[in-house]
C-alpha cells in the first residue's frame, strides 16, 4: 500500500514517518517546495526531539520521499492522508481553504480509486462536504471513501504520542475503509473506536474543549487560592488522585497556548453560535485563558512595586517546553504587555526565537541565561524547560539586581528559592 501525507506540518510529518516506521511505503506532499527541499536533505522545517533520526533512517531505508508534484504523488498512491492546516479564520471559524485545495487537487488527479482519510481537524460535517468537494473536481467518476481519522499527538512529544495513542478514532460508514485504515495501524497497539464520520469530528474537538476545560477550571481556581493562600498544586494532586478525575492536564499556570486549543475552542464555539447553542462553559474556559497571564501579571507587579523601568527576563517563550512553537504563547502576550507598560525585556529560550521584526533596544534575546539574567529586576517563568529547573540559581543570583523571581509554571523549587533568598512568587504556591 503506498501512502500520500498531504501537508507536511508537525501531524503530517510524524504520521509519514510512524508509517514509514511501520514498513510502509510513505509519500510526504506539500506545495511548499523549499520545505520539500529541507526535509528531503534530512532537516526538519520545526523542532521536535526524536523526529530527526528517524527521518534519516528512513529517508536511508527508502521508506519516506517527500515531493511537491501534487498530480504525480496523487497518481502514485492509493492512500490519502489529509494533515493540511486548518487555521482561524477572522470570525473565529475552520478556515478550510487548505482542505478545500486539497479536495479539489484529489478530484482532479485521481485516476483509480482512492481512500481518503482526514486528520487535520476540521469542523462538524466537513467529511462529508469533502466528498462533494472531490466529485465537483472529478472529470471521471473514480471511486472514493472519506474517512475521519484524527490525531491527537502532541507537539514536544510528537512521535512517543503517535506511536503510543490511546485510541484511534475511525469515522466512516464503509467497511472496506474501515478495514483498510485498521491494516495501516496493525503494529500499533492501541483499541480502535469506530464510529460516523461526524461523531469522529466531533470526538477531536470534544478532547481538546475538555483538556482545555480542566486546565482553565484550575486557572481560575488558581485566582481563588492565590488570595486565600491554598497551594493550587497541592489541591491538583489531591484531587487528581480520584481516579474520576484523573491527575493530568490540572497544572495550574499563565494559560493555555499553541495550535490547537485556542483554535480549535473558538471553532467549537462557532459551531455552537451556527446551530444558535450557547456552549456557556466553553464560553467560560476561553475567557479565563484570556485574562489569566494578565491576572497574575496583575499580582506580580504589586509585588515588583510596578514593572516600569525595570529590567524583566522572560524565561521560555515556546507555548511550551521541548518545541520552538511561538503560536498563542502567553510568553508573547506578557512581554508585549511588560512592554506596554515601559519594562526592558530580556529574552531566552533554549530552542525558539523571537521574530527579528519584534526585537528593540527594549527587547533583546540572548543565548545563555547569564547574559539574560544580567542586571535583572525579575524573573518571569513561561514555559518549563529542564534547563530552568536545573540551572544554578545559587550562582543566578550574583547577576541579578533584583531577586524577584515569578514562575508562571510552578516549576521550580520554591522552598530552595526562598531559602536562597529569593523573593519566589508562582501561580498561588505559597
Ligand atoms: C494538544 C492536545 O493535547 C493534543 O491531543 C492535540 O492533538 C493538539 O493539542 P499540544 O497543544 O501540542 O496538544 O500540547 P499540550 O501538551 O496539550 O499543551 C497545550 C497547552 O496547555 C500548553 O500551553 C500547556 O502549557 C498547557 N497546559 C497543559 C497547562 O497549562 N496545564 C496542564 O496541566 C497541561
Amino acid at each position: 500500500m503506498n501512502i500520500l501525507i498531504m501537508g507536511m506540518g508537525y501531524v503530517g510529518v510524524t504520521t509519514g514517518l510512524v508509517f514509514a516506521e511501520q514498513g510502509l511505503n510513505v509519500t510526504g506532499l506539500d506545495t511548499d517546495s523549499m520545505k520539500i527541499q529541507t526535509l528531503s536533505e534530512g532537516k526538519l522545517t520545526f523542532y521536535e526531539q526524536g523526529l530527526d533520526d528517524l527521518l534519516l533512517k528512513h529517508l536511508k531505508s527508502g521508506n519516506i520521499r517527500f515531493t511537491s508534484s501534487t498530480k504525480q504523488a496523487i497518481r502514485d498512491n492509493n492512500i490519502i492522508f489529509l494533515c493540511v492546516g486548518t487555521p482561524s479564520d477572522k470570525d473565529g471559524s475552520a478556515d478550510l481553504q487548505f482542505i478545500r485545495g486539497v479536495a479539489g487537487s484529489i478530484g482532479k488527479y485521481m485516476n483509480e480509486y482512492k481512500l481518503i482519510a482526514v486528520k487535520s481537524t476540521v469542523p462538524i460535517d466537513t467529511n462529508y462536504k469533502l466528498v462533494h468537494w472531490i466529485r465537483e473536481a472529478q472529470s471521471t467518476p473514480n471511486e472514493f471513501d472519506v474517512v475521519s481519522n484524527p490525531e491527537f499527538l502532541r507537539e514536544g512529544s510528537a512521535l512517543q504520542d503517535a506511536l503510543n495513542p490511546d485510541r484511534i478514532i475511525i469515522g466512516s460508514d464503509s467497511s472496506h475503509a474501515i478495514d483498510m485504515i485498521k491494516s495501516l495501524y496493525g503494529k500499533i497497539s492501541a483499541p480502535f473506536f469506530v464510529t460516523t464520520a461526524r461523531t469522529a469530528e466531533m470526538i477531536k474537538y470534544a478532547s481538546n474543549a475538555f483538556l482545555a476545560t480542566k486546565i482553565s477550571y484550575m486557572n481560575e481556581l488558581s485566582r481563588l487560592c492565590e488570595t486565600i493562600k491554598v497551594n493550587i498544586s497541592d489541591v491538583a494532586e489531591g484531587i487528581g488522585m480520584d481516579h474520576r478525575i484523573g491527575k493530568h492536564f490540572l497544572r495550574a499556570g499563565i494559560g493555555y497556548g499553541g495550535s490547537c486549543f485556542p483554535k480549535d475552542i473558538k471553532a467549537l464555539l462557532y459551531t455552537a453560535k451556527e446551530h444558535n447553542t450557547d456552549l456557556s462553559i466553553l464560553e467560560k474556559v476561553y475567557q479565563v485563558n484570556q485574562t489569566q497571564y494578565s491576572h497574575f501579571l496583575n499580582v506580580w507587579e504589586q509585588k515588583l512595586g510596578g514593572f516600569s523601568h525595570k529590567t524583566i527576563a522572560i524565561l521560555g517563550i515556546s507555548f511550551k517546553p521541548d518545541t520552538d512553537d511561538l503560536r498563542e504563547a502567553p510568553a508573547i502576550s506578557i512581554i508585549q504587555e511588560l512592554l506596554e507598560k515601559q519594562a526592558i525585556v530580556k529574552v531566552h529560550d533554549p530552542i525558539a526565537k523571537l521574530p527579528f521584526g519584534l526585537l528593540s533596544s527594549k527587547l533583546q534575546q540572548f543565548d545563555s541565561l547569564e547574559e539574560t539574567l544580567d542586571q535583572c529586576d525579575a524573573v518571569i517563568l513561561c514555559s518549563e524547560w529542564d534547563e530552568y529547573k536545573l540551572a544554578d540559581w545559587t550562582q543566578m543570583q550574583a547577576y541579578m539586581n533584583q531577586h524577584f523571581i515569578f514562575d508562571g509554571r510552578n516549576m521550580l523549587d520554591s522552598k530552595q528559592l526562598i531559602k536562597l533568598g529569593y523573593h519566589y512568587h508562582g501561580i498561588a504556591n505559597e
